[in-house]
């Protein structure tokens, strides 16, 4: 009889649990639109607990992802999304280039023949006026070309990934800069850098902490423009931001 009870107890515990894992799968959180929100940063102080700084919601970056924010967004941005062609007020074509879902939705992306996709055929034409973008802009590198194409290729997702994050050993090598080239450079570099604000370099970003538009902007501060761009776009993650303020805190040495 001991036996039996026995197996009736573990029944009726496995159905409980059963029961009580649906009930929480359907309380799940669901993330409309697919992007996962702001990773929150349970840790407190990170005291001393090295590594990552402890964040326990890390999506760590993946080599051979395409990352839709960090990676395609900063190109369409600074050769496609400008006034007179692929804003949101320009829309020329109804081709909107300006976040995600609009890139989505009026790129004419095509999952099935990903070469064949309007938004990656139209940086290969031959006529420099058919082209995109068009003369007297030049073609885009090829690498960015083939960026686009394996992005669409990997089903033109919105994936999204925090570099690692190290809230205790701060540095402007070995943290600030690989952030800001991670999620800034894209469109804070080159000849015509967004805002007239370049980010290359140790001088230049130390110049835009100094001046208080670099916390300003990271943190969306009334007064600042919201940065990454555009507006909407998720921020960066807690983890990253604290490790930009403690860099400033400690006089944004060039260490
Ligand atoms: C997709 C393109 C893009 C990305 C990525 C981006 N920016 Fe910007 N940024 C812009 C544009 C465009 C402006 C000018 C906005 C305006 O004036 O309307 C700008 C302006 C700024 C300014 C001046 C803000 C002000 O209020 O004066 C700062 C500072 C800045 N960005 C920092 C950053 C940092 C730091 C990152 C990375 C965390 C970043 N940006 C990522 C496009 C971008």
């Amino acid at each position: 009889m001991r036996h039996t009870d026995k197996i009736i107890f573990s029944a009726a515990a496995f159905l409980s649990a059963l029961l009580l894992y649906t009930a929480a799968c359907k309380r799940d959180p669901v993330y409309i639109g697919g992007v996962d929100p702001d990773p929150v940063d349970t840790t407190g102080g990170n005291n001393g607990t090295g590594g990552n700084g402890g964040n326990q919601n890390l999506h760590p970056c993946d080599p051979d992802s395409v990352y839709f924010n960090t990676q395609i967004l900063p190109i369409l941005t600074s050769n496609c999304a400008m006034s007179g062609c692929h804003d949101a007020q320009s829309h020329k074509e109804g081709i909107v280039l300006d976040n995600y879902a609009n890139t989505r939705n009026t790129g004419k992306i095509n999952l099935t023949n990903p070469a064949g996709s309007k938004l990656y055929k139209v940086l290969n034409d031959s006529d420099p006026n058919d082209r995109m973008p068009p003369a007297p802009m030049s073609a885009l590198p090829l690498d960015q070309r083939a960026l686009i194409l394996k992005w669409i290729q990997q089903g033109a997702l919105n994936l999204s990934c925090d570099a690692d994050c190290d809230t205790v050993d701060v540095r402007f090598s070995t943290t600030v800069m690989p952030l800001i080239g991670y999620n800034c450079q894209g469109c804070h570099s080159g000849t015509s850098p967004s805002g007239g604000v370049a980010l290359t370099n140790y001088t230049q970003v130390k110049a835009s902490a100094s001046d208080g538009t670099l916390m300003g902007s990271i943190t969306h501060q009334s007064g600042y423009q919201p940065m990454p761009y555009p507006i909407g776009n998720a921020k960066l993650s807690d983890c990253n931001i604290r490790a930009v303020q403690i860099w400033i805190d400690q006089g944004a040495p060039n260490n």
